[in-house]
């Protein structure tokens, strides 16, 4: 496995592999890998000749007073972990490499941003697509691969890959969870003991609102306020968003038809954490 830290090295990379008329697959990561990022590569790896993953903790998604400092950073356990994974290469540029002094451009996408992430995380999506958009275009994957676990930000991808005609298919990653439920993250390593616990009240409200679906509840706005007042009961947890919107249009809905993501965004003390599930009424 090979570790590129240069644009310039990773298009000559690419170049070749495309001579030879292999298929390239691209997992974008910020690294510090777990087995959520491990089964996204094992995928790719299925998919396609050769699998690039990018490790690259990107300033331009996020906020001033955000965890950008002190995200975890682990590129020697991540390129063996990758290793594993039959990774063929880890991009990993500095941000200097990809932001040089100067740098200007950004991609936006309206509408699906003005919700959920992108109301509690201004500019975030706007990062995340300007970044993807350049690992697009230096890597230029016939596929690349995403988590569900991001649900509105596969969305927002989506949009923008059929909006800029970037030939690109994308590929969705079902959620990968603890065997307690809770859903693997690299800010999980946050977590103490205590908070680790209190972390599972995410899992067990989403399941509340499905057993709800289930049972035959309709109105949108009661399973809403039940999975609140069930994650209110964890005096832990601190309520970034609790929202119900159609999928995967994510439009307002009043009664639970068809598909639904329900999304979530918890503080855990001081770690913030997001987790999703798809209701079918
Ligand atoms: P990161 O949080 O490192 O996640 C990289 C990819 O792994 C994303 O597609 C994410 O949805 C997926 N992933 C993370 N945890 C997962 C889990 N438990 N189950 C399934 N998939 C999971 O998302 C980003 O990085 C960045 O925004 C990025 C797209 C790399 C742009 O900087």
């Amino acid at each position: 496995m090979r570790i590129i830290e240069t644009i310039e090295e990773m298009k000559i990379f690419i170049k070749q592999a495309k001579a030879k008329g292999l298929s390239v697959g691209l997992v974008p990561t910020m690294g510090s890998l777990h087995e959520g990022h491990l089964t996204l590569m094992r995928q790719a790896k299925k998919q396609s000749d050769i699998v690039v993953v990018s490790i690259f903790v990107n300033p331009t998604q996020f906020g001033p007073n955000e965890d950008y400092a002190k995200y975890p950073r682990d590129l020697s356990g991540d390129s063996v972990q990758a290793g594993t994974a039959g990774v063929d290469v880890i991009f990993h540029p500095q941000a200097q490499e990809m932001y040089p002094k100067g740098y200007s451009s950004f991609i936006e996408i309206d509408g699906i941003t003005q919700k959920l992430c992108g109301l509690s995380r201004p500019g975030h999506f706007r990062g995340v697509a300007t970044v993807v958009t350049k690992l697009f275009n230096i890597i230029q994957p016939d596929i690349a691969f995403f988590g569900q676990k991001d649900a509105q930000q596969v969305l927002v991808l989506k949009r923008m890959v059929s909006d800029l005609n970037i030939n690109v298919v994308i590929e969705i990653v079902p959620i990968v969870r603890e065997k307690d439920g809770l859903a693997m993250s690299s800010r999980n390593a946050f977590l103490s003991a205590e908070e680790r616990s209190a972390a599972l009240v995410l899992f067990r409200s989403l399941q509340l609102a499905k057993q709800l679906v289930a049972r035959g509840d309709v109105k949108v706005e009661d399973i809403r306020q039940q999975v609140v007042a069930n994650i209110q009961l964890e005096e832990m947890a601190q309520i970034d968003y609790v929202e119900i919107y159609s999928y995967p249009l994510l439009e307002t809905m009043d009664k639970m038809i068809g598909k639904a993501l329900l999304a979530l965004a918890v503080r855990i003390g001081k770690t913030r954490l997001i987790d999703n599930i798809i209701l079918e009424g």
